[in-house]
Order: C-alpha cells, then sequence, then structure tokens
C-alpha cells in the first residue's frame, strides 16, 4: 500500500459511539481491544469521538511504517499533546514534545546519557539496588502490592543510575505528580479542575524542590566528571552552562526530573504484568530460574551476561506485546496529507494505533496466548515490518528502550532467582487499568512464599 495515492480520496468511516461520550468509555476501558476492533470494522483509516473531540486514527503495520518514513515526520508532530505539560511546569519545551531540528538537538543531547552505554558495566551496581529493594519491600510471607512495589524499585534504579541520586522520599510526590500530569494535561481523560487539589500541589511542589536541589548540586560540581564518564544528568547540567539556550534555566526541573516520569510508569506496569503472565505460566517461569540460577551462581555479573537471559528477555518482549504502555501515539497533522487513499486535515489530532498488529492473527498466529517462542529464530514474529512497535515508531521511539531492555531483563530474572512467588489464587485474572498508562490494577498482589536465595 503507497501512502499518498493519487485516486481521489476516500471518505473516512467514523466509528459508531454513544451520544455525547462516543468512544470515550470504549476506549477507557480497553484501547487495544477498541482500536484492534475499529481496524477490522473500517480498515486503516477511520474517525472516532471522544467526548467533545473528533480525531481520525490510522492504524496497522502501514501506519506504523508510516511514522517512520519522512512523510511521516513532516506530516505529524508532537508538540499540541505536551503542550500542557510544558506549561505546568513553567517551562520552554520538553524532549518529547519538540519536532524536527530542535529535537534532534535535544534528542543528540540526551542520547548518551539514556543510552545502554549508560548501564555498561553497571550490572553489579543494579543487582545491589534490586537486592536491596527486594530485601525491604518483599519480605518472605508478605503480600507485595506488584505494581506500587515496581515503581519503587524503578526509582531507586534510574536514580541511581541516571541520576546519582535515589529520592526514595520522593517516589509518592512523583507517582502523584506523574498521574495528574498525563491524565489531566497530557492524555486529558481527567478535568484540569484536578489541579487545584492540594494533594496535587504539594506533590508538584516536593518534585521542583527534588530538582532544584538537584540542579544545585550538579551546579556545584560541574566539570569535574571527564565527559566520557559523565552520567545523563551532568550531560544536561554542562549543556545548560555551556549551551543556555539548549537547557534555559527554566527547563530544568523537567528535564533534570525527566527519567523518573519517562520510566515510572512504562517500566513498573510493564514489569508487573510481566510477574503477572510469567506466574500464570509455570513452563515459563521453570526456563527463567534455570537461566536466572547460572547466570547469578557465577559471582558478579558482566555486560554478556545478559545474553544469557533469552527466556526472560522474550518473556519480557511478549509482555510488551501483549500488554503495551504506549498503545497508541498522538500527535497533530502539521499539513493536508493522503494516508491509504484518506485525506488527513492540518491540524487534525491523528492517533496512531502503532501496537494494532500485536493483536492480529496475521502477525502473531494466536494473538491472545503468552508464547514466548515467537521470538525465536526462525519464527521470530516481531520483525515483520511494522509488526512489534513497544517503544514507539519514528523520531520519538523511546530513548531509553536499550537500557531499559538491559534493567528489566537482569532485574526480573533477579527477582525470581531470589523470591519464590505466587499470585493471591492460581485463577486469579489480572486486573488492568488504563489511565494515565495502560497497566495492571494497582490491587494486583502477589504473595512472597519464601526466600531462594
Ligand atoms: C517498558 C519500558 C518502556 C516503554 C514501553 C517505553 C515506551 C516509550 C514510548 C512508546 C515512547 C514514545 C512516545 C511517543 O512517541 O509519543 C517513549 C519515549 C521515550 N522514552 Fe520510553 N519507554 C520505556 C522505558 C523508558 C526508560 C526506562 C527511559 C529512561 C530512563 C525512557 C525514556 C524515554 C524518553 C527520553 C522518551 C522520549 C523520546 C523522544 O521524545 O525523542 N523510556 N518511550
Amino acid at each position: 500500500m503507497t501512502v499518498t495515492d493519487e485516486a481521489p480520496a476516500r471518505t473516512t468511516p467514523a466509528v459508531k459511539g454513544l451520544p455525547v461520550l462516543g468512544s470515550a468509555l470504549e476506549m477507557g476501558r480497553d484501547p487495544a481491544a477498541f482500536l484492534v476492533k475499529a481496524y477490522r470494522e473500517h480498515g486503516p483509516v477511520f474517525r472516532m469521538k471522544l467526548l467533545n473531540k473528533t480525531c481520525t486514527v490510522i492504524a496497522g503495520a502501514d501506519a506504523a511504517n508510516f511514522m517512520n518514513s519522512r512523510e511521516g515526520r513532516e506530516c505529524l508532530r508532537s508538540k499540541e499533546f505536551w503542550q500542557g505539560m510544558v506549561d505546568e511546569y513553567g517551562a520552554t519545551r520538553t524532549l518529547t514534545g519538540e519536532d524536527g531540528e530542535s529535537h534532534r538537538e535535544l534528542r543528540e543531547l540526551m542520547r548518551r546519557g539514556y543510552s545502554r552505554d549508560a548501564i555498561k558495566g553497571r550490572g553489579p551496581e543494579l543487582i545491589e539496588i534490586t537486592d536491596r529493594v527486594l530485601e525491604r519491600d518483599w519480605k518472605a510471607g508478605s503480600t507485595v502490592p506488584v505494581v506500587q512495589a515496581m515503581q519503587y524499585l524503578v526509582t531507586e534504579q534510574l536514580g541511581e543510575l541516571l541520576t546519582g541520586n535515589a529520592p526514595r522520599e520522593h517516589v509518592p510526590d512523583i507517582r502523584l505528580l506523574t498521574l495528574y500530569v498525563l491524565n489531566v494535561l497530557v492524555t486529558r481523560q481527567r478535568p484540569r479542575v484536578l489541579l487545584a487539589n492540594p494533594r496535587y500541589k504539594r506533590a508538584k511542589a516536593r518534585v521542583f524542590e527534588l530538582g532544584e536541589r538537584m540542579a544545585a548540586e550538579l551546579k556545584a560540581r560541574a566539570g569535574q566528571t571527564p565527559p566520557e564518564r559523565r552520567i545523563l544528568v551532568e550531560d544536561l547540567i554542562d549543556a545548560h552552562l555551556n549551551r543556555p539556550g539548549l537547557v534555559p534555566q527554566e527547563d530544568l526541573v523537567m528535564t533534570l526530573t525527566g527519567p523518573y516520569v519517562a520510566g515510572l510508569d512504562t517500566v513498573a506496569n510493564t514489569t508487573a504484568a510481566f510477574l503477572y503472565a510469567v506466574l500464570k505460566h509455570p513452563e515459563v517461569l521453570a526456563r527463567i530460574r534455570a537461566e536466572a540460577d547460572a547466570v547469578f551462581s557465577g559471582g558478579p555479573i558482566s555486560d554478556d551476561d545478559v545474553r544469557r537471559l533469552p527466556a526472560t528477555r522474550y518473556a519480557l518482549m511478549e509482555t510488551m506485546r501483549l500488554y503495551p504502555v504506549a498503545v497508541a501515539l498522538i500527535r497533530t497533522a502539521t499539513r493536508d496529507f493522503t494516508f491509504a487513499g484518506h485525506t488527513i486535515k492540518q491540524g487534525e489530532m491523528v492517533y496512531i494505533g502503532t501496537t494494532v498488529p500485536h493483536f492480529m492473527q496475521e502477525y502473531f498466529p494466536e494473538p491472545a496466548k503468552f508464547d514466548i517462542t515467537r521470538y525465536e529464530k526462525p519464527r521470530a514474529e516481531h520483525l515483520q515490518p511494522g509488526a512489534y512497535s513497544p517503544y514507539g515508531r519514528g523520531p520519538h521511539t523511546c530513548l531509553g528502550k536499550s537500557f531499559a531492555d538491559v534493567q528489566m531483563a537482569l532485574s526480573m530474572a533477579r527477582l525470581l532467582h531470589r523470591l519464590d512467588l505466587e499470585l493471591e489464587s492460581p485463577d486469579y485474572t489480572l486486573a488492568t487499568k488504563t489511565a494515565p498508562t495502560p497497566g495492571p490494577a494497582m490491587s494486583f498482589k502477589v504473595r512472597v512464599k519464601g526466600l531462594r536465595n
């Protein structure tokens, strides 16, 4: 299928929704199921109404590939989606909300700090943090609220590795601020009046305190770390001091606390869903345990050890296929363009249903089945063009994805190596939430039956 056709534009079908609400309830309940159903009924382009907004959806493998194309880059921009958050922080811009040259410049500045290199040689440190958190929050005999426990684990890991600061006492503030910002200002699933809530205001003030303290400490020791050994926040402060146009004072708090926001919901939701899926599939658990026990019985781990955890990595990939945290990407059309014969007008809000193929038989046979062997060669179903997009597509593709892959594989292998866990009941079915990002509900719990190692 070509993206731009010469044929006359087709009439874009509209999904039939409820009066007033449109498709908001269905999208709120299960966005992936809704988008797949609409794609099957209407094809790769359709309109949907969400309360008082009408949006165009382009979905499927061609839509995912379109995001990577030059035309996709030119026709779609992120600015409007993130502007509310930028304003709330009193900042001038943010990486996720920039486009074109300004985005490229910021992304280049942050690339090394967010890359796989940021975790290179630091596996033992990651394991040490993981062990410390497991000993504190996952005691034998206790029942653990998984999403919340993962949020603490992730914040401490990202804090120490990317920012040199583990703000444990700030986790509830970062969680609350992220929740409100995403729900109210980014996805706009909740009304603005919520921003007047004193709990939100307190959380925001405390995150600002954290960001300002980080900025002051980093400025005080600027220039002391050689460039090749700097961590993300040191690169940011160096840019602020030497290229203030790139990172002005107003952007410091949002930029320095960015790693917590980027990783908190994404990694916590994914690892919580992973735990559920693995505990539901004892044969997968057995494979993960066997490789984890082999890796961790040989003393301190090395960078290559993550390659010795294929079942863990495939189980994480399968989790991200079935429980994607970003079901669709949201953009604004910068100009009129044609996709699959349909005209999309400048200024329209466009949802790109990049994960619709995750649930399609054509790409992933028996799509509802949790099957980690689909990633093994020769099947390698995820490598089909446009089929698999858990980390997004196009210029804003997750900058932390290689970091996250290593972080999640090592910490989940370690967790299953050390702990014997069980679901609250063997027939428990995962309760999920969709706001601010889809994932397991906060009510999801597991029991620590005992310690293995
Ligand atoms: C399961 C783990 C993760 C998933 C599924 C995930 C997913 C995503 C997705 C879908 C986007 C693109 C959003 C869009 O285009 O609108 C994104 C962007 C981003 N992610 Fe992740 N992410 C994960 C973990 C992380 C971690 C751990 C970090 C950093 C520590 C991180 C840093 C970023 C950054 C900086 C961007 C913005 C890139 C840009 O705008 O150029 N992510 N992520």
